[in-house]
């Protein structure tokens, strides 16, 4: 069997390249680990950019993959209960971003793929990649029913993960890895409670939470907590008497709680993002912090311009392959850089040590009360970065 493209993993990262490829009348097989159910479910991310909403829009998509509602741009920050309202309004012309949870856009990008006539075979057990630096790699992997399969291709996308095989299959010393612990942790909640009016962020003493909208009656909160905290430490009348504080809300309405679970926050990013003819593009290459929403836009990005080199050198013209890694790194470094600086900035501006606490609030005053600033900030919320490809 032969294709142009293997695509390995068949979340933001993989459907949205192999939608791009398959509107390119470009050939590829899509095959990932878990069951279409599994996939479909998963939540994470909820804000695609801006910029990523004009992506899709430039490629003629946007109304068939992206779902959910507009997103007016603003931000309420909270401190010590005050409310201070930030715009991402940059001034440009051009549709917004969208409050689109991942796992819409996820569904909304797989059924139009498989609508185009892609190929995507979920189940796929023991995938393993080689001839990487040849002419012709292959992709070799097991069918649910165990049958074994080798797939010839031009180009793998390894769309697969932190923990997926793609990244693991390159040689050591051949990739640098650059990580980085915050030394924070976040109890992440879902619940089926109102959406706040604006995504929230707040600050204070007793620590970090914010208030995300996930859909029309259902939020996802964040907690601040030690990295290596017991999720049963929180239950869930803790959750909520911790909410109402933090957001300075005693009237914060609760409902089900119906997932709870507490992570690290962590960054790393691995140059370069390829190895012969094997492409890393989302979470293979790059995790960001969860703060500042960046990790799924990321995604999108990488998928955007690996789509657009497969094309031109489908064509004869093999620069933007050469190009790749380093045009998507530019914009990783930029996005690690604000969620690096959004983070420090809302922790030690709640609990950190007098010195740096007063540090963060100045930055933070100073995006409440200088244009400059504010549109600096703005510029990175849109991801429209002006010497970026936007
Ligand atoms: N073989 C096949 N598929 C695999 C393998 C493997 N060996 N290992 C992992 N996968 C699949 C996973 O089951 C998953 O569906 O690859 C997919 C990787 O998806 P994500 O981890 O969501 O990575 P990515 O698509 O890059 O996500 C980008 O969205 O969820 C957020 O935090 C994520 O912000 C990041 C963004």
């Amino acid at each position: 069997e032969s294709t142009t493209v293997v695509v390995i993993g068949a979340g933001p990262a993989g459907m949205a390249v192999a939608t791009l490829l398959r509107h390119s009348g470009i050939d590829c097989v899509v095959l990932e680990r878990r069951s279409r159910d599994h996939v479909a479910q998963r939540q994470r991310a909820g804000i695609v950019e801006t910029r990523a909403v004009r992506m899709f829009d430039s490629w003629g998509l946007t109304d068939r993959v992206l779902g959910g509602v507009p997103y007016d741009g603003i931000l309420e920050f909270r401190v010590d209960g005050r409310s201070r309202l930030v715009s991402d309004s940059d001034g440009s012309d051009g549709p917004p971003a969208r409050l689109c949870p991942q796992q819409v856009l996820v569904q909304k990008l797989t059924a139009t793929y498989l609508e185009d006539g892609g190929d995507l075979r979920f189940e796929a057990a023991d995938v393993s990649l080689h001839d990487l630096t040849g002419d012709r790699p292959t992709v070799r992997y097991r069918t649910a029913d165990g049958t074994p399969r080798t797939i010839t291709c031009d180009f793998v996308a390894g769309c697969d993960g932190d923990h997926g095989v793609s990244r693991r299959t390159v040689p050591d010393g051949v990739l640098t890895a650059y990580a980085f612990d915050h030394g924070i942790g976040w109890l992440t909640v879902l619940a089926d409670a109102p959406p706040p009016a604006h995504p929230l962020l707040a600050v204070s003493r007793e620590g970090f939470a914010a208030h995300f909208p996930r859909g029309p009656s259902a939020s996802r909160y964040y907690l601040q907590c030690p990295p290596d905290d017991d999720p049963d430490a929180w239950p869930e009348g803790r959750v909520w008497d911790a909410l109402r504080t933090r957001l300075g809300d005693p009237g914060l309405v609760s409902g089900a709680i119906t997932d709870r679970e507490i992570f690290r926050l962590r960054s790393l990013v691995h140059d370069p993002m390829r190895y012969g003819r094997l492409f890393l593009v989302g979470d293979a290459a790059h995790i960001v912090s969860p703060m500042g929403g960046k990790g799924m836009n990321l995604a999108l990005y990488d998928a955007d311009l690996f789509a657009r080199a497969v094309r031109d050198s489908v064509q004869g013209d093999d620069t933007a392959l050469h190009t790749y890694s380093a045009r998507c790194l530019r914009r990783v470094w930029n996005d690690q850089e604000f969620s690096h600086w959004l983070t420090r900035t809302l922790h030690d501006a709640g609990d950190a040590e007098p010195f740096l606490r007063n540090l963060a609030r100045a930055r933070l005053d100073r995006l409440f009360t200088s244009p400059a600033a504010a549109g600096a900030f703005a510029e990175l919320m849109t991801g429209l970065d002006p010497a970026g490809d936007a």
